[in-house]
Parts: C-alpha cells; structure tokens; sequence
C-alpha cells in the first residue's frame, strides 16, 4: 500500500474502463481519496460502481470535462494531487456518424484539464501527476506482419483514433513546454464486465442471446489484439505508481485474433452456456457493409512495460472471455438498462 496521501482525479469512472480503475483505487488504497468525474454520457453507468459508492475515500462528481468554469471550480475547490484520465468518446462508429462530438471531448476537454492541472500547481509539481489514457488506435494499421512498439509514428485513420492522437500530441508538449509531469499509456482492445453493447464482444454477446444477427463488418478479417479490463485496470496502477516522467507505455495482450475467428470462438462459447447445439450462434453470422476506413490489424509490443515495470497479462483469453459471458447472464438486468432508450436510436441509425 502507497502512504502518500492523495487525492485523484479520474475522469470518466463511470464508463467501462474507468470504473475498473476506480474500483481497484478505491478498495486499494483506503489513504487515496478518488474523485470520479464523469458526464453520464450514454456510456456512463453508475450502476457499474454501486459496490463502492459509498466508500469514505470516494466521491463522484458530475461534469463536463469541456466546461471550463466547472472545471477550473473543482480543481481550486479539492487540489487534486494527481489526474488519470479516461473520459472519452471512444467508439469509432460514433466518430464516423458526428466527428465533432469527438473533438470537444477528447481534444479540448483534455486541453481544458491540462489547462487546470497546470493553473492549480504552476510549476510546483512535486509528487504531482496527469496520467492520460490512450489508445493503439493512434498508430494507425498494420499489416500482415510487425507491431507497434512506442517508438512507432503516430498515423491515425479514424476520427475517434485523430482525435485520441491529437490530445496525445497536447499531453506531450505541456510536459516539453511547461514541464508539466505526466505518462502516457497506448492500450490494445479491452474487453470483459460493464462494457456498453456497441463494441463487438458485448454487442455479439447480447445479440446471440436474443438470436439476432452479428453484423461482422466487410470480410471478417481484421486482426485486433484483445486484453482482459481488469488486466488494464493493473498496468494502470503500476504505471501511475511506476512509471517514469515523460514516458509512454503500450499495454497489449499478446493476443491477436481475427474478428471472425473470435466471434465463432464466441458463438461456441455462447451455445455452450445457453445450452444450444454446437453450431447454431454461428449460424447468426452475417457480413455486413464494411466501415469506411477500417483499419486491418492493430497488435502491441508490450516488452517496455513487461521488463521495465513487469507488468504482464494474468488471464488467458479464453478464461477472461469466459468469465465475461457469465458476468452478462449474471447481470441481464444491466443489460436491459443499458440497451433501452438512447441506445436503442443509435442502434437503429448504425445498423438498419
Ligand atoms: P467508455 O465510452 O465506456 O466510457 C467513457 C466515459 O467517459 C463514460 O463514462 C462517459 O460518460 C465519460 N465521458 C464522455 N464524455 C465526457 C465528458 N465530456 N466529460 C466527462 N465525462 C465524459 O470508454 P472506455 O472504453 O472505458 O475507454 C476509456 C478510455 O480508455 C478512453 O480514453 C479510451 O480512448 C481509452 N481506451 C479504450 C480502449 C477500449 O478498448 N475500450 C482501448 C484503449 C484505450
Ligand atoms: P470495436 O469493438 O468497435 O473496436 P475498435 O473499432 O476500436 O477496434 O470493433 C472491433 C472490431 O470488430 C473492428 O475490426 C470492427 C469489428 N466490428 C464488426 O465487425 N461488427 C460490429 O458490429 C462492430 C461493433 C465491430
């Protein structure tokens, strides 16, 4: 356990990613108080955090991380010592439909923070850090072969992966031109618990429970390299307690599947737990138009982080996908929430 007090910042903990690192934070260290700063987009659920809503060194906050006045507000109002950043738009089938919604939050609601962090300290940065959460995305696409290591440049063809670029570039050049102390992290694809049924694991696992179609975009092979959430979650906090000053890590899973290929393991998976024969979610499979600008394969290096901070992925993918579907049957009625409302519109624009 960390005995410096702190008080931490994390912005948008109430989404998929986010509340696996407050949740870690929060029961890992009763001396840190963690404020969790989030908008409640569609993809923020605070139903993801009911286990520790009411923990002493917790408190949410709710706002908008491009409002600079509430900003400005709390930075004054609680001192955050330290800020890890995950509050995003983060879906590229978003940022295709409304590229500017993608902008605001992830380019100037990032400089809007930055802007804070910096007024509040002004050069005193002792034991003070921004921490920003990115993504392999910046990179752009592989090919057949090679990976992306930290060294590799940034050559972003999407949006969502321009706009994650983007605030990247403006976290690093606070630190070169007001030494502002932060890391940067670039991870692969997460799956697992509280993920908002958009993106392909959650979205094929629901549909395969209502024997709806699985819309697999153009041909079905495009490689990504998927890693465990709370596998994340981990090298989040190595590298915030960890990490050297200035420097960026890839967090990846060495675990790289076409997208066909994981979804028959899905469907596999799926029949076994609904008790359908071997072979009928398969038959759910339905190729669809592809997206504009896909990118062919993402895969990480993660040698940095796993010799430097020894940082390594703790579950096979088989298990963590695993223990993802049976947190989806064991939490239907998250699953009903989230898929009512808002989401039903936007599920009814991007795929009818
Ligand atoms: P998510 O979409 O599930 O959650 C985003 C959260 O941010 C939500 O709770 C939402 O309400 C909040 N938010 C959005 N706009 C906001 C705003 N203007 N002000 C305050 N809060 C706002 O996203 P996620 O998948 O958990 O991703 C979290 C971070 O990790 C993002 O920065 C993303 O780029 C990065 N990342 C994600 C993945 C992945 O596979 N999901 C991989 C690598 C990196
Ligand atoms: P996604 O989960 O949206 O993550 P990202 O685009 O950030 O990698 O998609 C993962 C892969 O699955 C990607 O190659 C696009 C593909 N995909 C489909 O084939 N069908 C779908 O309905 C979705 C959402 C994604």
């Amino acid at each position: 356990m960390s005995i410096i007090p702190k008080k931490i910042l994390i912005t948008g903990g109430a989404g998929f990613i986010g509340s696996h690192v407050v949740r870690l934070f929060v029961n890992k260290y009763p001396n840190y108080h963690i404020f969790n700063l989030d908008a409640l987009t569609y993809a923020g659920n605070l139903e993801n955090l009911v286990d520790i809503e009411s923990k002493e060194n917790y408190t949410f906050l709710k706002g908008d991380i491009t409002d600079e006045t509430y900003i400005t507000e709390i930075f004054n109002k609680y001192n955050f010592t330290d800020v890890i950043h995950l509050a995003a738009e983060s879906h590229v089938d978003r940022s295709i439909k409304d590229p500017l919604a993608f902008v605001r939050t992830n380019v100037i609601g990032t400089m809007v923070l930055l802007n804070a962090f910096k007024g509040l300290w002004s050069g005193n940065y002792k034991d003070k850090l921004f921490y920003h959460i990115s993504t392999d995305e910046v990179y752009g696409t592989l090919g057949e072969t090679g990976l992306f290591t930290e060294s590799t440049s940034y050559d972003p063809n999407s949006p969502y992966s321009a706009s994650k670029a983007s605030s990247d570039h403006f976290v690093r050049a606070y630190g070169e031109t007001y030494s502002l102390p932060y890391v940067i992290t670039n991870c692969s694809n997460n799956y697992g618990q509280n993920q908002f049924p958009e993106k392909l694991i959650p979205l094929f696992i629901n549909n395969i429970i209502n024997k709806k179609p699985l819309p697999v975009y153009g041909d079905g092979n495009y490689t990504r390299d998927w890693l465990y959430v709370k596998d994340h979650a981990r090298a989040i906090d190595m590298v915030f307690h960890e990490g050297k000053i200035g420097e960026t890590y890839n967090i990846g899973g060495f675990n790289e599947w076409r997208n066909i290929d994981l979804v028959k393991l899905l469907c596999d998976q799926m029949d076994l737990k609904l008790e359908r024969p071997q072979g009928s979610s398969q038959e759910l499979i339905t190729f669809v138009k592809d997206r504009p600008g896909h990118d062919l394969r993402y895969a990480i290096d993660a040698n940095k982080i796993k010799d430097e901070l020894g940082w390594m992925p703790s579950v096979t993918f088989e298990e963590g996908l695993k223990e993802t579907i049976d947190w989806y049957f064991d939490n239907s009625e998250w699953l009903n929430n989230v898929t009512s409302g808002a989401y039903q519109t936007y599920y009814e624009k991007q795929y009818s």
